[in-house]
This record gives structure tokens, sequence and C-alpha cells, in this order.
């Protein structure tokens, strides 16, 4: 999957032990951007503890990153056995990043990964005024169908292929590079 972003920044999955820098990410939103996140004006502590639940129930979390710093995520959460193949997906950017096309990017990579887990129906919570969210939907419209009538909107994930699983795959083994890589870069500069 190709990524055109700002920064040389990269987009992978967040591994085992990163769970302080998506709190850090989601604690850094500014006010519009945490309450459309969250649905809501929320505390601090609210976030702690979000993210750490989150993180909890199989979350498959995409972070968008530069320098090794978290500046965008994009949330896959399984709705549970009783709502099976549903899952909710949830993105977030912080403002100096955002209209750049890292929220194209990370909803990319999520439904992605929704299709290849089998998902059928992904839940966005989506306040009714987002309307930047509901343009950014409507961009993939051509594969989904979004519903945006009310405050919540569903899209259709189509079905996994082999194809749609390697590229999952590449995304990953590029992405476990790329961070060696700058990893590597960042200590030698110190
Ligand atoms: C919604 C959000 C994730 C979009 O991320 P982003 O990185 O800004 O999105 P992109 O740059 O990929 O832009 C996606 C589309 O949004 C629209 N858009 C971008 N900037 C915009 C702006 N300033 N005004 C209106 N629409 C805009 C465009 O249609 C754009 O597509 P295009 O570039 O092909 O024209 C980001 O604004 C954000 O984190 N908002 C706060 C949290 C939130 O609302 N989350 C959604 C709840 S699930």
């Amino acid at each position: 999957m190709q990524d055109v972003l700002p920064e040389d920044g990269m987009i992978r999955k967040l591994w085992i032990g990163e769970t302080a820098k998506y709190r850090d990410h989601i604690l850094r939103l500014d006010p519009v951007s945490r309450r459309n996140r969250l649905g809501g004006g929320v505390s601090d502590d609210f976030i702690r503890d979000y993210v750490d639940l989150s993180l909890s129930l199989d979350a498959v979390v995409h972070g968008f990153f530069v320098n090794g710093v978290i500046r965008g995520a994009a949330e896959l959460r399984p709705l549970g056995q009783r709502f099976a193949r549903q899952a909710e997906a949830a993105i977030s950017v912080e403002k100096p990043w955002q209209s750049h096309g890292v929220g194209s990017a990370l909803l990319r990579h999520t439904l992605l990964a929704a299709r290849n887990r089998g998902f059928r129906l992904l839940h966005m919570a989506c306040l009714a005024d987002n309307l930047r969210m509901q343009q950014l939907a409507r961009k993939f419209d051509a594969e989904l169908s979004f519903d945006f009538g009310s405050v919540v909107g569903e899209v259709e994930s189509s079905r996994p292929t082999p194809l749609s699983l390697m590229r999952e795959i590449l995304a990953d083994s590029h992405g476990f590079a790329t961070a060696m890589l700058d990893l590597q870069s960042r200590m030698l500069r110190a």
C-alpha cells in the first residue's frame, strides 16, 4: 500500500508496549478534535481509561508516526461475539497534520484490516456536524456504503481475498523495516 504522507511519516500497526504513545496522541488532540473523536468533551482521566480498555479489547490500531511520535491513529475494534462480523472504527489526526491525506491513508489501512478479518459492517460514531469525517468517508463510496443520516455512519466492508491479505502482510513488513531504519537513524543522530 503506497501512502503519500507529510514529513516522511509512516503508517504501521502499533506494537505491544506502545500504549503510552497512543494515549499521549489522544491527549494532545485539540478540544474540537477531542470532542469529535470521543463524541463530546471528556477529561484526561477518561482518555487514560479509554485507551487502556480499547487496547485490551483486541483492537487493531494503526498509527501515523513522525520521528517515532504518533500524530494520527485509526482504531478497529470488534463488537464481540453477539455482533459477529461487526466492528467499530475511529480515526484521529492531530491538527497540524490534518488535511494532508493522513486520515484517508489511515482509513484505507483500517478498511483493509476489517476486510481481512471478515467484518461486514463497520460502525463509525460520527457527530452530525463532523462534515470533514463524512467527506472523508465519501471518498470510499465506490466500495462502501455510508449512512450519515443519523449520528452513526455504517460501512459495508468487502470480502477478504488472497490479494487483500497479501496487501496487509506487505504493509506490515514494510512498516517494520521502516521503523527499524527510523530508530537506527535517530540513535545515530543522538
Ligand atoms: C476527520 C479526520 C480524521 C480527517 O483526517 P485528515 O487527515 O484531515 O483527512 P484527509 O487530509 O485525508 O482529508 C480527507 C477528506 O476530508 C476533506 N477535508 C480535508 N480537509 C478539509 C477541510 N479543511 N475542510 C473540509 N473538508 C476537508 C476532504 O474531502 C478530504 O479529501 P480530499 O483531500 O481528497 O479532498 C481529522 O480531521 C480528525 O482527526 N478530526 C478529529 C477527530 C475526528 O473527527 N474523528 C472522526 C470520528 S470517528
